[in-house]
């Protein structure tokens, strides 16, 4: 006899990161490899979160506080929300899970866009939640048809703004219509985790300042603070959610080490306000040479990245692996439910420029 496998976890596909620049150097023999894959800030991580992390790292031997109190404290301060209505994480894909089992039952159903960020897919897949998908509208979050489909069954609803892989953002405007749709007992998640990139347009969510009781919004340290390899992230709600989502969530993350990278990071404006600038130049170089380039993308991206689409799912794949064969690793969007599009994360403006002359080369080779 060997050990049964449940069904919903036979049926799970191991997560497929974008390929590391480690792994592509010892597969091609090139000096170079420019990682554009992963949304990641290209300007590292963020100086004061290290200085922050070397505060603690001959603290390593205790136990982090189950609700990282200082941090809590700093976050509670810097926002101006009370200590209760905040919980932090190893990541917001952690925080994803926690919400899951806090509120849903097996028979719960969990409703998202197709084309969305695959944590809320994986997450809900690997608790055996039934996942109720309705597709994108123009690459956006169709609110009216998520509206139209919430049922009894219905218990979670997920939305990402600005969303992953599209860039696209829903407003302010839209969400607080869309909320007089949803049923006060259906928990909404607002997956805010490029909410720094975003914030600066006049129709962006702000989840934060919201009052509904049965909105969480997460928000994160692993892009505009360069710290994805650090996990820390963060949501908020009323002080009675977020007393049920501590019931589940593991009581000893993030690190001690990762907090006060966080918490050091929040002090950090000047590295955050480096990190929009070059975002915003970078938006701009993309677009101009997406233009004169001839590559079709989704414009309204409200992120640190775009979506290129490609006549067809052989015509995007070849892109990709070309690219990557001459040093430039990007992500092939498959496993997003978009096999015709490929994305690409800003750079530095140097990266940048080699990711747009290798992206030239592929194409001219594919004519
Ligand atoms: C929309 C969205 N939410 C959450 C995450 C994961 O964030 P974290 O690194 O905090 O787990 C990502 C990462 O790509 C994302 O795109």
């Amino acid at each position: 006899m060997t050990v049964t496998v449940p069904l919903h976890i036979q049926n799970l596909q191991k997560y497929k990161p974008g390929k590391s620049i480690a792994m592509v150097q010892k597969q091609f023999k090139l000096d170079r490899f420019i990682k554009l894959a992963s949304n990641e800030n290209p300007l590292g991580v963020c100086p004061k979160a290290i200085e922050g992390a070397q505060l603690k790292l001959d603290q390593a031997h205790i136990y982090p506080h189950p609700r990282a109190t200082d941090l809590l404290e700093r976050l509670s301060s810097f926002y101006g929300i009370d200590q209760e209505k905040i919980i932090i994480t190893n990541g917001v894909d952690s925080l994803l899970a926690y919400i899951l089992m806090a509120f849903t039952t097996e028979k719960d159903e969990v409703l998202t866009s197709e084309g969305s960020f695959i944590g809320i897919y994986v997450n809900t897949n690997k608790l055996g939640r039934p996942l109720q998908l309705v597709p994108l509208k123009n690459y956006a979050y169709d609110l009216d048809a998520i509206a139209a489909r919430i049922s009894n069954k219905t218990k979670v609803v997920y939305i990402a703004n600005p969303n992953n892989p599209t860039g696209t953002m829903i407003t302010r405007a839209d969400f607080d219509a869309f909320m007089k749709k949803v049923p006060s007992q259906v928990l909404v998640i607002l997956d805010e985790a490029y909410y720094e990139y975003a914030k600066h347009s006049s129709e962006f969510t702000h989840g934060f300042g919201m009052e509904y009781e049965n909105v969480i919004v997460c928000r994160t340290f692993s892009k505009a603070y360069g710290m994805a390899g650090f996990r820390v992230g963060y949501g908020v709600s009323t002080a009675e959610n977020i007393y049920e989502v501590l019931k589940v969530k593991l009581p000893f993350e993030p690190t001690v080490i990762a907090q006060y990278a966080a918490m050091k990071a929040l002090d950090d404006t000047s590295f955050l306000q480096k990190t929009l600038d070059l975002n915003e130049k970078s938006m701009q170089f993309f677009q101009d040479n997406f233009a004169a380039l001839g590559i079709q993308y989704v414009a309204d991206s409200y992120a640190n990245f775009y979506m290129m689409l490609f006549d067809g799912e052989v015509r995007a794949l070849t892109f990709a692996e070309k690219c990557l064969e001459k040093g430039l690793i990007l992500r092939y969007l498959d496993m997003f439910g978009f096999p015709e599009a490929v994305r690409i994360n800003t750079g530095t403006m140097e990266e940048n420029q080699i990711a747009f002359d290798i992206m030239k080369d592929v194409l001219q080779e594919l004519a």
